[in-house]
């Protein structure tokens, strides 16, 4: 047998390599003014020019641009395009976002532009006609290697992307079928930050390298060598009991504030529940805040439970994205993100910004005649849920909002109710949207039916996963997952009525600790709620009869977590103030 051979650098030399991969840095500030030498500008570009490329197409230029007036024009540019994007955010973010340097065009020497042409190499370029997209991959890999070389001379470079690019190609002489794939701002900096600025400034997060690794199939997650990542037994694992010492010193820093003792009342134990979650004291202002919409449709729909055609479930999806809903009035009010789930809505969704496709199925089956949903469906839509919550949080959320649209799921998360507390259905099951007796009647016996169908003797609450597949709309096993997300990021999660209060009752089986997370936005109008909010031991921070679903209680009650929040980490303490305390 021959040995093989060892093709490796040294170790030395590898270590190198993975250092200026882990080095490098956009970079936005500290660039300073002398300028970059030609021969280090011609050793980065050369490297640019080595990168690998669609049928070694090599469908890149490089525009290399030094003259002030030209990079004021293009600043300018850029600045009409941030502030764009600005009024578009909603309002914590946007304060973020006024905090952020997006750009560094006049504060380097030299800009380098890396465009592509998607016709060089002629029609038969090998690998391009299946996936035309390649071109563009290709000068994004120069892009890649300059950065790197770049990292290596001790230059820094900041990829602005505020344009619209065919201004800018115009601006830069470009020909009409070529195109700017990276705008570049390169200059010898003062320092490299070790971590990327927007992980710094609490705008987003690294995702572990675990949750981008799958075996062989999407979704079958884990390093290679290491066990396979269990995402359900992961996410349960991760949640644990709140902070015990965090909660007695908000408490006793809540008694130490300039105000009577008590007097936020409910207030208080808000401020201590999110500092008990955050682990400190006092806890991070719970914002910005997204609203996620799970929507999905019921095959129990078709027992008549509902006045409402199916169809609605996916026409109100379209009203949430169009920005039409009062979820969208009240979250714009509140300053909050709406993002919308379809978890397994019977209708095919067109692709628009804003929605997440998760379909599990077109719909669950009518849990009279058998299970909602298979445990796997179960499992997949717990799973989507706690991914949603990781994402939002990855992409710099701090509060999580629940909210649900589903044609007949006031249905679904009565027999949940009645599965997980033992309620009877005549006193969980309500009107949802407005029926009348006959169709009430129904709708409890609907929900009898259910109960005796998969649970003949007891239900059984131990088995969370089988009472969400017996019942569960694919939006309840979703919020359940993301208020089990939440809990493992330790991020508060408000939830709205009794679609969210029946998920938080499934998460609550799997994670008892999951509460520590749960913050009860409102009490709905549908009795299952007040269930509900009793069995958990939530007190709603808003009692105004609602009872519309999509977020529309929670988000009412985002101001109020975040005053509370607010409220312990501002007001002065006696001592602080100089403020007598009461004898
Ligand atoms: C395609 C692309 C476009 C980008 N556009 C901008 C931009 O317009 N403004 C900005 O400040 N950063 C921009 N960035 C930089 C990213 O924010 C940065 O790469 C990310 O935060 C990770 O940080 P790191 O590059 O230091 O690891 C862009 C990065 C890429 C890859």
């Amino acid at each position: 047998m021959t040995t093989p051979v060892d093709n490796s650098y040294p170790q030395e030399q590898r270590d190198a390599i993975y250092r200026v991969i882990a080095e490098r840095r956009d970079v936005r500030r500290g660039f300073r003014p002398d300028p970059v030498p030609a021969d280090v500008l011609g050793r980065v570009l050369a490297a640019a020019h080595q990168a690998p490329s669609v049928g070694f197409s090599q469908p890149w230029d490089f525009i290399v641009i030094t003259e002030r007036e030209r990079r004021e024009r293009i600043a300018a540019l850029a600045r009409r395009h941030a502030g764009d994007f600005a009024a578009d955010l909603p309002g914590a973010r946007a304060r973020a976002f006024d905090q952020l340097k997006i750009e560094s065009i006049l504060d380097t020497p030299v800009n380098i532009v890396v465009s592509c042409d998607r016709t060089r190499g002629g029609r038969h370029t090998l690998g391009r006609h299946a996936q035309p997209q390649t071109a563009e991959f290709s000068s994004v890999l120069a892009v890649a290697n300059l950065w790197l070389a770049a990292r290596a001379e001790g230059l820094g470079v900041g990829w602005v992307s505020f344009f619209d690019e065919r201004e800018l190609a115009a601006e830069l002489g470009l020909p009409a079928h070529l195109e700017v794939i990276a705008y570049l701002c390169v200059g010898y900096v003062t320092g490299f930050a070790a971590e990327p600025e927007l992980a710094t400034s609490g705008w987003a997060r690294r995702r572990p390298v675990s949750w981008a690794v799958h075996a062989e199939e999407f979704g079958h997650r884990g390093m290679p060598g290491e066990a396979p990542v269990d995402p359900l037994a992961d996410l349960i694992a991760a949640i644990t009991p709140p902070d015990a010492e965090a909660m007695a010193a908000a408490a006793e820093r809540q008694d130490r504030m300039t105000k009577p003792r008590g007097s936020l009342g409910v207030l208080e134990e808000v401020s201590v529940r999110l500092a008990g979650l955050a682990g400190s004291c006092p806890p991070p202002l719970p914002e910005p805040a997204c609203v996620a919409v799970f929507a999905a449709d019921h095959g129990v729909h078709a027992q008549g439970v509902s006045p409402w055609p199916q169809e609605v479930t996916a026409q109100m999806v379209a009203n949430f994205l169009a920005g039409g809903a009062v979820v969208n009035a009240f979250a714009a009010q509140a300053g909050a993100e709406v993002t919308v789930v379809d978890v397994g809505v019977a209708a095919d969704l067109e692709p628009v910004p804003g929605l997440l496709p998760r379909k599990i199925a077109r719909g669950t089956a009518d849990f009279t005649e058998g299970p909602a949903m298979t445990r796997d469906q179960a499992t997949a839509a717990l799973a989507v849920g706690a991914e949603i919550a990781r994402d939002l949080v990855a992409a710099g959320n701090r509060c999580l909002v629940t909210g649900d649209m589903g044609i007949a799921n006031t249905t679904a998360s009565a027999a949940l109710v009645c599965a997980f507390t033992g309620a009877d259905p005549a006193e969980a099951t309500g009107r949802g949207t407005g029926i009348d007796a006959a169709t009430y009647a129904r709708k409890i016996d609907v929900v009898c039916r259910g109960l005796a169908r998969h649970f003949p003797d007891l239900p059984d609450p131990a088995d969370p996963v089988g009472v969400l597949a017996a019942f569960g709309g694919f939006e309840h096993a979703a919020l359940a997952g993301f208020i089990l997300g939440g809990a493992a990021l330790r991020v508060p999660v408000i939830l709205d009525g009794v679609i969210a209060g029946a998920a938080a009752l499934a998460a609550v089986a799997l994670a008892p600790d999951a509460i520590a997370a749960c913050f009860a936005g409102h009490r709905s109008a549908e009795p299952g709620h007040s269930v509900t909010l009793s069995y958990l031991g939530l007190r709603p921070l808003v009692d105004l009869g609602l009872r519309l679903g999509e977020g529309t209680g929670a988000v009412l009650a985002l101001p109020l977590v975040q005053s509370a929040a607010r409220a312990l980490r501002d007001v002065a303490t006696f001592d602080s103030a100089g403020v007598a305390d009461k004898t």
